[in-house]
């Protein structure tokens, strides 16, 4: 069978399944089983795929027919031009996140002209894509990355020396700020924290629903459980004039702006995402 006519049965088969997008799925795949980039199978639709090449796509397709996410298959996700390492122990970073990230970076990279040095903490670091960002964009800062699940620390620690960051990112496990032994004064604390109710993770689609690690996303009753206890926390971690950055979910804009002001925090914008949906917090200390 050629490339061609792979793609197109393949494509057609994840089509069936209710797969979105299911040509470029395919496309995806393909590509990095040949190990090629996907345009340059264009070049390719007449050649012959060996039976070992077909095996395996087989298996890939079969896998995503199943909703397993292209990024689990593959185990890697882009995020701000990078490849990531992923696997069930770590949300696969959505592109939404990479604005919270250049919004991150911009302030530290501000901050650390003004200061000559910055300090960064990731709260709920995942496969650490804010942190090993923040750490690439911003040399002299010093980055923490905080995560509950020691099995995402390690994830979030291969991509930090995948991305030559390790020396600069110090990793801590633990539940919340208790994962911190001492005291602790950060120039900004970045966080992307689960945000969604416990009942609404049912209802979500597969690829999140099971194969999501449901700490990433389980944000308690009204999906807002982290934003109260951030609001309260973390201002004792951060400096005087230090910035506090979040991500949340659709439709949670007004209750987050309430939860932050009822602590006394200076709201300094509600950011929206690409499709226009208010998706970020910046706020500062009282
Ligand atoms: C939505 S994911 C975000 C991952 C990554 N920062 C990103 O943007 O792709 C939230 C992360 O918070 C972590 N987390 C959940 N509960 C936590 C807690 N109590 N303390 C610290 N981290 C927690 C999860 O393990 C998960 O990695």
């Amino acid at each position: 069978m050629t490339v061609l006519e792979v793609i197109q049965r393949s494509a057609d088969f994840l089509s069936k399944k209710g797969v979105e997008s299911p040509r470029l799925h395919v496309e995806l795949l393909l590509a990095h089983l040949l190990q090629m980039p996907r345009m340059k199978l264009y070049l390719n639709f007449e050649r012959v795929l060996t039976e070992t090449e077909l095996e395996k796509l087989r298996d890939f397709v079969k896998r995503r027919a199943n909703r397993e996410p292209l990024q689990h298959i593959i185990g890697t996700a882009n995020f701000c031009g990078l490849e990531f390492l992923v696997n069930k122990s770590v949300l696969i970073p959505r592109p939404e996140t990479e604005i919270l990230a250049e919004r991150a970076w911009s302030f530290l990279q501000q901050r650390a002209k003004e200061k000559g040095q910055s300090t960064a903490l990731d709260f709920g670091t995942g496969s650490g894509c804010l942190a090993v960002m923040l750490a690439k964009k911003c040399p002299t800062a010093k980055i923490h990355a905080l995560d509950i699940s020691s099995e995402a620390i390690e994830v979030a620690r291969e991509n930090a020396t995948r991305h030559q960051v390790i020396e600069q990112i110090e990793f801590h496990q633990g539940n919340g700020f208790a994962a911190f032994s001492g005291k602790k004064e950060f120039d900004l604390i970045v966080a992307n924290p689960p945000y969604i109710s416990s009942e609404e993770i049912s209802t979500l689609e597969p690829e999140v629903r099971d194969h999501d690690p449901r700490l990433a996303l389980d944000g308690g009753a009204d999906g807002l459980e982290f934003y109260r206890l951030l609001a309260k926390e973390s201002r004792n971690w951060l400096a005087p004039d230090g910035y506090l950055m979040l991500e949340f979910g659709e439709g949670q804009a007004e209750s987050i702006r309430e939860i932050f002001e009822q602590q006394k925090w200076i709201v300094e914008a509600i950011e929206p995402d690409y499709t226009q949906r208010l998706r970020f917090l910046i706020a500062r200390r009282n």
